[in-house]
């Protein structure tokens, strides 16, 4: 049975909340509309000092390289001061650069060089926790009463516990435990509970919570009057406690942030590690991530792995081979996604599709070039604002077997360093070896240097595809998205976007499939990977390929 589902071009409303906002501050930041972000792990993409841990000046370096891949915009990891026991998701001053990066003034110009390019430029804001060493937390440990006593969240009794939340006692003077938000190291700020039970919970609009928001803000306003574009944020679902099923408490948390932006900072954006688009757009998000996690649709596409035997992600080639039953199917990816789209698109944002992350094993671990560069083509040419993890564009391989690294653990292996040349420390560094933040190049011998230039290259079909999206509007983050065929058991997956037709093969053998009353303007594909030909709407794509039509 043939879906067919039109989407139709969403009003931009915000949802049914509270804080309802009125037309003028629903708009979008314009420059979205074409974005394609490239995400970079600071400590490993390029080191200009020797010290063997990347650094912002390196990244300045790099920007003319990401521009001309096609990426016009940064989402830099945390690169705040920290202990880095989460690689920097352990945050002890907000508004300082970690040393081993640089300065603020380096940050300063980081984000001028963006603009002069014409690119913009994220950080990660790490709103539900600090470190333990943040001065906020050594303060609210204090047995004395004082202005961050009520930042984390404490029980009143030493040997008190938190249901159903981890807690830790007998490290603070105060006669209390508190909350964590992820690691030991990792203590929960305090945005109060949607419904408190116990004498020492707060509400959401009581006094310490709303000291907790404001003090986000004043985080949020000291990077964007330094000319920051907007903030991917972290765990973004995760600030409210003991918050309902649709997170009501942590969506007021985010309008009310929203209305900030939009008020004071109308060209800001911020994009959730929520994975959830219809709680975190109406919650107030620009854009919310697909994301790897279990029982997610995106986990169908790249790295359906883990549980199932054989691999059934559906770029897998080898994935279209199986019985009935055991095939790849687009349609484990489409349920949900065009859900999600739906209502993204209803409440005005965006999803974004990733390559990677750092969080994810590499897209390349398993999977060959191709494949890759057939998931790629999909990934950049579907709705929303897409991201690239830094060096998945040369089709670097997750590094398996790796000693964990600042609380890494199995994600270490998707954090080593940026490999540029085929020279020492493959250009990364000219420290040696032993001091590198993690090795370079494990059972990888890929490189920027080899592949530049050079035809069928990772780097030259991504770039190929990145120039496409830019060139046809129909293919950047609004166009309304049609889908033209999807089966389950089927190989083909075609879609309408404006004007364009796009459809993909990930299967070893060449298929066929009609498309209704559709037919292309010309006879041939104005890009393809592979090759396919559409005549009198019957669509005929080789194996593993990918192709594009006017219509
Ligand atoms: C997010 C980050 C991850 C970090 C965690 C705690 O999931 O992506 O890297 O460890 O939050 O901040
Ligand atoms: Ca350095």
């Amino acid at each position: 049975m043939c879906v067919l589902h039109i989407i139709n071009e969403g009003r931009k409303v915000f949802g049914s909340g509270t804080n309802d906002m009125n037309e003028e501050e629903e708009d979008m930041p314009g420059w979205l509309k074409d974005a394609v972000f490239y995400e970079i792990y600071p400590q490993s993409f390029c080191d200009t000092n020797g010290d063997g841990i990347g650094d912002i000046e390196g990244i300045i370096e790099k920007l003319d390289y990401i521009k001309d891949l096609g990426c016009n915009a940064l989402w830099i990891n945390p690169c705040f001061d920290s202990p880095f026991k989460d690689a920097g998701y352990d945050v002890r001053d907000y508004k300082k650069i970690a040393p081993r990066y640089g300065t603020n003034d380096d940050a300063a110009r980081l984000i001028r060089e963006c603009h002069a390019r014409g690119m913009h430029i994220f950080f990660d804001l790490v709103p539900g926790h600090t470190s333990e060493e943040h001065e906020w937390f050594r303060e609210s440990s204090k047995a004395e009463k004082n202005e961050y006593s009520g930042r984390y969240i404490w029980t009143d009794m030493w040997l008190a516990g938190i249901p159903g939340h981890p807690y830790i006692g007998g490290e603070a003077e105060r006669n209390g435990t508190y909350m964590l938000n992820f690691f030991k190291c990792q203590p929960a700020l305090n945005y109060g509970f949607l419904h408190p039970t116990a004498r020492w919970m707060d509400g959401i609009h009581s006094e310490n919570a709303l000291a907790t928001r404001a003090a986000l803000k004043d985080v949020m306003r000291f990077w964007l009057d330094m000319g920051l574009d907007g903030f991917r944020v972290d765990m973004a679902n995760s600030l409210v406690k003991d918050d309902d099923e649709q997170k009501s408490g942590t969506q007021d948390v985010w309008r009310d942030v929203r209305k900030m932006l939009d008020e004071e900072y109308p060209d800001a954006a911020m994009v959730a590690e929520w994975g959830v688009p219809e709680e975190a757009i109406p919650g107030g998000f620009h854009m919310d991530f697909s994301l790897d996690w279990e029982g997610s649709g995106y986990k169908t596409l790249l790295r359906d792995y883990e549980k199932e035997d054989p691999d059934l992600s559906y770029f897998r080639k080898s994935a279209h081979d199986g019985a009935p039953g055991n095939r790849a199917n687009i349609m484990r990816f489409l349920k949900g996604y065009m859900e999600s789209l739906k209502a993204a698109k209803a409440a005005g944002g965006y999803i974004s599709l990733i390559t990677g992350n750092h969080d994810t094993p590499r897209i390349r671990r398993y999977m060959g070039e191709r494949e890759v560069a057939l998931a790629f083509a999909v990934i950049f040419t579907l709705p929303g604002v897409p991201f690239l993890y830094y060096g998945d564009e040369i089709g670097m391989k997750y590094a398996e077997g790796m000693a964990t690294k600042e609380g890494g653990y199995t994600r270490t292996g998707t954090r080593t360093p940026m490999q540029w040349t085929s020279g020492k420390n493959f250009g990364f560094s000219t420290a040696d070896a032993e001091k590198l933040y993690l090795p370079v190049g494990v059972g990888n011998d890929v490189s920027v240097e080899a592949e530049e230039g050079v035809e069928g290259s990772m780097l030259e079909i991504t770039r190929s595809i990145l120039s496409l999206r830019h060139s046809f509007e129909d293919l950047q983050a609004d166009a309304d998205l049609e889908i033209v065929y999807a089966e389950e058991e089927q190989s083909v997956f075609a879609y309408r976007r404006g004007n364009l037709l796009c459809a993909v093969n990930p299967s070893g053998t060449e298929q066929t499939v009609m498309t209704g009353t559709l037919s292309a303007a010309g006879g041939d594909p104005v890009f393809a990977i592979g090759s396919g030909s559409f005549k009198d709407s019957a669509l005929t794509l080789a194996a593993q390929s990918f192709a594009v039509w006017k219509l």
